[in-house]
């Protein structure tokens, strides 16, 4: 496991559990030294754990089998060791797979395996795997943190010997992973939270959570579902969506944007107009930022302030809670290795790529392993 190279990466693809856990399946770990430090896991505890700690230029990554990241696709293109991986390594990451070409034709040229985890299907025997959903439940908590720190006013309802405080209340857009972690948040903060989303099944989610269903608008051209994502909406749709939730928007303290569509730019739900409608003071948190924003005038990484709003950049959340992000992420990735293992009855671990199995198919990302492909892991 090499040190994550993205700028503002904190987290780590396994912890000293999880190399306890794969080293009962007969795994034996390398981690490059100080891999952990920035989620909180030290040199130390790997070598408890029983992982051969290693420098950054070692030449122990070409004889890796099998290569764990969080970045996969930026450690491919800037590590030059990670260049070197032998003909039939398999690399385990996020990969950005969507139009990502190039890596996909490097990959190849390598002769490397590589499973995008963007790319595992939404199925209950994938669910323990699920690195999106992992890491989409914390963004959503840490959002409604966030928008609660910054908001100018109480979240829950108090009764005071000054009078009464009326909760705060939240419009969240899109009602996925993240959506529904940010609804239980805040009302576990007392506020008072509306849901918008396009699929029909996340009504009863919502409702489930105690919050209030937006019906999408009624249009012949509404956005369907493929393997539980919504589809691309139409500018038709989007537009009068828009202008369903100007009135949302003016009635709302904290707005928290998780609307997506794999592999596509965001949906833009709210544009500058509806901002003006907006009380000054609000806060926009919005998650789908690096996919082009559901809010307009958000800019990674950055707060601003338009028309009195403040609209606070939701990219790069799981960083900010990197133990917990790492632990289950790293959680995830092993549950996925698990699969691919063949143990012995003396303990030898293989690495076996049923390509018929559809986790191992649907996340394949590049597969060049030679016939005989896998090896102690
Ligand atoms: P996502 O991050 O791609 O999208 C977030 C939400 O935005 C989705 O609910 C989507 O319907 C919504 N959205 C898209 N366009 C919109 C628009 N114009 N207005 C309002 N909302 C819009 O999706 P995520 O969170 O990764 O997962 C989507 C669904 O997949 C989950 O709700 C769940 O049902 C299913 N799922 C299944 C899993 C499994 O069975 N292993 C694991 C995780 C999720």
């Amino acid at each position: 496991m090499p040190r994550e190279c993205r700028p503002g990466e904190t987290r780590v693809a396994a912890t000293p559990e999880t190399v306890r856990r794969l080293a009962a399946r007969g795994c034996t770990f390398v981690v490059e030294r100080g891999a952990g430090q920035a989620s909180g896991y030290d040199d130390a505890s790997y070598e408890e754990a029983g992982a051969a700690l290693v420098d950054p230029s070692s030449e122990q990554w070409s004889q890796a089998d099998v290569v764990l990241a969080v970045q996969g696709s930026d450690l491919a293109q800037q590590r030059s060791e990670l260049a070197s991986l032998k003909p039939g390594a398999l690399l385990l990451g996020l990969l950005e797979p969507h139009g990502n070409d190039a890596l996909k034709q490097r990959f190849e040229a390598g002769r490397v395996t590589a499973l995008a985890l963007e790319l595992l299907p939404r199925i209950s025997r994938a669910q323990s795997m699920d690195v999106l959903s992992s890491q989409a439940n914390i963004a959503g908590y840490k959002a409604v943190l966030l928008a609660s720190a910054a908001l100018d006013r109480y979240v829950p309802m108090l009764m005071t010997a000054a009078g009464t405080i009326q909760p705060a209340r939240a419009l969240i857009l899109g009602a996925g992973v993240a959506g529904l972690q940010a609804l239980a948040t805040a009302r576990r903060l007392g506020a008072v939270a509306y849901v918008s989303d396009v699929r029909p099944a996340a009504k009863e989610q919502v409702e489930s959570l105690g919050g209030r269903f937006i019906d999408p608008p009624e249009l012949d051209q509404k956005p369907g579902e493929a393997g539980g994502y919504a589809k691309q909406a139409t500018e038709a749709f989007l537009a009068e969506q828009r202008r369903q939730l100007t009135e949302q928007l003016a009635l709302a303290d904290m707005v928290i944007c998780t609307a997506q569509v794999p592999g596509k730019k965001a949906p833009r739900l709210i544009d500058d107009a509806m901002l003006q409608h907006m009380r000054p003071g609000s806060v926009v948190v919005d998650l789908a930022v690096a996919q082009g924003g559901n809010c307009e005038g958000t800019v990674p990484g950055q707060t601003v302030f338009r028309h009195g709003v403040q609209l606070v950049a939701g990219d790069g959340l799981p960083c900010s809670v990197a133990n917990h992000a790492s632990a289950l992420y790293s959680r995830n990735i092993a549950a996925l290795l698990e699969l691919l293992l063949n143990t012995t009855a003396e303990g030898a671990s293989s690495v076996n790529l049923d390509l018929d199995d559809e986790i191992v198919s649907g996340c394949l990302f590049s597969h060049n392993a030679p016939e005989s492909a896998g090896g102690a892991a």
